[in-house]
């Protein structure tokens, strides 16, 4: 493939949150003729160089959906190997994000019977190491689904209280972040899957047909100039 130059972004006009569901990697592997888990681990190195690139032009909040609330319809071996990934990938990484200002975030379900007491231990772990970090906002979704958020915020609400919008983002997973500007998913698949659902309401979709083991901080970049070149309006006119 002949080299793309880089597009060019508009410091001035950076998103300040961007959402990617990370998706393609079975397909990634089987066209290689290997396993599914196999594109997951080449997940990893997707994973890093996006961070890296966020870094690089100051991006302040990602996003990253690890593991859907859906997920667990996979087969048994699959959803094994994801959580033990996780866990792994997370206990290799954190000290490396940690240095570089990273803060990491976890959303989703917490308290599941299903989610290994270890992967929630892993999570606790890095949010606890990174709380003072401020360069990069890491969130990942993990265990996490737009309506099992709704469905929890909404289960914390006074039995008295006002119900409206304000009271129920106020109880939403992470409700310090911003809503993402942008979401990106990888693959060619046009769907939201349950990601960021509340937060998401005005989030400019980009997809792109790349795998997710080949997205790389340029095709980031790529992104985030598309972003730039649309006109946002929040239900608003010009
Ligand atoms: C979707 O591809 C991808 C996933 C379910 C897992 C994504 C997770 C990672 C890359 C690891 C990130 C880990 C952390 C801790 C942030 P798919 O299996 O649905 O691919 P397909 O649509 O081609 O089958």
């Amino acid at each position: 493939m002949p080299h793309q130059p880089l597009p060019t972004i508009d410091p001035k006009k950076l998103p300040k949150h961007v959402g990617v569901i990370m998706d393609g990697n079975g397909r990634w592997a089987k066209a290689r003729g290997l396993p599914r888990t196999a594109g997951h681990e080449a997940g990893e190195d997707a994973l890093v160089d996006t961070v890296d690139g966020a870094l690089e032009i100051g991006l302040k909040y990602l996003t990253v959906y690890a593991f859907s609330t859906e997920n667990w319809r996979r087969p048994p071996d699959e959803v094994r190997f994801l959580m033990n990934y996780n866990r792994e990938l997370l206990t290799r990484r954190r000290d490396e994000f940690n240095e570089k200002g990273v803060r990491i975030r976890f959303i989703g379900r917490r308290n599941d019977r299903k989610l290994p007491r270890s992967v929630v231990r892993m999570a606790e772990e890095a949010e606890d190491l990174t709380v003072k970090n401020k360069k990069l906002n890491l969130t990942i979704a993990l265990n996490y689904g737009g309506w099992a958020e709704v469905v929890d915020a909404v289960k914390q609400l006074p039995p008295k209280g006002k119900i409206d919008e304000k009271a129920i983002r106020s109880r939403l997973y992470a409700p310090e972040l911003p809503d993402p500007d942008l979401i990106v998913r990888t693959s060619g698949e046009k769907r939201i899957s349950n990601f960021l659902l509340w937060q998401g309401a005005y989030a400019e979709l980009l997809f792109t047909d790349v795998l997710w083991p080949d997205f790389r901080r340029d095709d980031l970049f790529a992104a985030i100039a598309e972003y730039q070149r649309r006109s946002r309006r929040f239900g608003a006119v010009d």
